[in-house]
Parts: structure tokens; C-alpha cells; sequence
């Protein structure tokens, strides 16, 4: 009798093993499909749009394109304003331009602003919105970037510092197509950026 309760529970044990082996192949199998396609597609992540916004989060985006508010440690992201650019109202900073490039002088205001040897810039607004990058198509951000050409269009000014120097400049296709995706999910935010006051380029050195 014991015998046979014996062997009947070492078969239910069996059966049991044999079933979930079997079930957790599947769900395996399932997962490493998922995981290889992910990877070669999104970066290892489930959408381009989530690999967007990590791309976002650690090239830094925000911190020049989202306006700050103070906070304990000094200037913070403002979240609700996240992406927008340079606010429109802000009063430029008073800085003679011409003075910061005769000192060899980098000054922004509130990371929205830039002012150096090359003028003043204002980030940009990257939000959805027409104020934005809202009714730009893939193939002008990637432009816009690769070739550091302002809108990525045709016959516009060359994008200037620091964006020109950024490592957005650098990142693949895929990579800046899953930024211009995830930006397209960016709520909207009306804010018209104030123009670049560009300071022409310094003459070339005397030739030796
Ligand atoms: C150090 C500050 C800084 C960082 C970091 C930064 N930007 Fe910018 N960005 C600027 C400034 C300033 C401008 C305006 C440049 C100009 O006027 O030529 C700009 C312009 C742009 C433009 C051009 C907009 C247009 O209308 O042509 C795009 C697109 C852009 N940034 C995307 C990004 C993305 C995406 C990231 C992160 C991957 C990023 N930027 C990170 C400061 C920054």
C-alpha cells in the first residue's frame, strides 16, 4: 500500500515538473523572440517611443529645453513647462555679446539662453505643439541635426552653439528617429521662441 501511494505521488510530481517545463519554455521562448526583436529594433526597449524618451533623459534634453523655476538646490527643471524652450516673456539677459566674446566668455540664462562669441540662442521648443516641432517631418529633424542646419531645411541659417556641439549632432538614424517619436508624444506647449541675434563669424587668421 505504501508502496503504491509512493509511486503514485513521485508520478503526480512527475506530471506536475513536465508541465510547468513545458510551460515555461513557451513563456521563454516567447520572451527571448520579444527581447531579440526589441533589442535590434528600440535599443532593448518595448517601443520606439519609450527608446525616445530615454534618449531624451540621458542626452539631457531637458536641461536646456525645459524652462526652470528655483527650487533648494538653485534652478530646477520646471516639468510643466517640459520641452517648451526658451520662454517667450523672459526678458533677454543683459549681456553685451560683443564684450563676452572679447573675453572668451560662455554666459547662459536659466540654461534657456545662450550668449557667446557667436551672438545669443534660444532653445528651441521641442513639444508637439505648431510652435514646436509639431508639424516638422522625420526627415527635417534628422537634417536638422546631421547637418546642423536650423529647421533642416533648405537655405536656413546653421545651427549655432551649444547646440551645434551637442551629442544629439552625433547619434544615429534610429536613434533620432526614436527622439522625433517620442517628441511627438511631448504635449503641447505654445511658446514662439525669441530670434538668434547671430554675430557674424570672425574674420580668418592673416595668412602666415
Ligand atoms: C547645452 C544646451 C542644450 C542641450 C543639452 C540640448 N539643446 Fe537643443 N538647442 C539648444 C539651443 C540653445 C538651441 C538653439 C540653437 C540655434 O539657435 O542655432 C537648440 C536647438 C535645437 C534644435 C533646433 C530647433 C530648430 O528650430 O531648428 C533641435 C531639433 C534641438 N535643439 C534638439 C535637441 C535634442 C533632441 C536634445 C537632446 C538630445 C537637445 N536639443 C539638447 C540647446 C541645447
Amino acid at each position: 500500500m505504501k508502496r503504491i501511494v509512493f509511486i503514485s505521488t513521485a508520478f503526480l510530481i512527475s506530471l506536475l515538473v513536465t508541465r510547468c517545463n513545458s510551460k515555461d519554455e513557451k513563456a521563454d521562448a516567447g520572451i527571448a523572440t520579444t527581447a531579440t526583436t526589441a533589442a535590434a529594433t528600440y535599443g532593448g526597449f518595448e517601443s520606439q517611443v519609450k527608446w525616445g524618451e530615454r534618449l531624451v533623459f540621458l542626452a539631457g534634453c531637458n536641461d536646456c529645453h525645459t524652462p526652470k523655476k528655483m527650487g533648494p538646490h538653485g534652478p530646477e527643471n520646471d516639468m510643466s513647462l517640459m520641452l517648451s524652450g526658451h520662454p517667450t516673456q523672459m526678458p533677454p539677459a543683459a549681456i553685451d555679446s560683443k564684450e563676452a566674446a572679447k573675453r572668451g566668455l560662455i554666459v547662459t540664462q536659466t540654461f534657456t539662453s545662450w550668449t557667446g562669441p557667436w551672438g545669443t540662442t534660444y532653445a528651441a521648443n521641442l513639444t508637439s505643439d505648431s510652435t514646436g516641432i509639431g508639424t516638422w517631418k522625420e526627415e527635417q529633424f534628422l537634417k536638422c541635426l546631421h547637418e546642423k542646419k536650423w529647421m533642416g531645411l533648405e537655405g536656413t541659417r546653421p545651427l549655432m552653439p551649444p547646440m551645434s556641439m551637442m551629442p544629439a549632432t552625433e547619434m544615429s538614424d534610429d536613434e533620432l528617429k526614436a527622439i522625433f517619436a517620442y517628441l511627438k508624444t511631448v504635449p503641447p506647449i505654445k511658446n514662439v521662441i525669441p530670434v538668434a541675434a547671430l554675430l557674424p563669424p570672425p574674420p580668418p587668421p592673416p595668412a602666415k
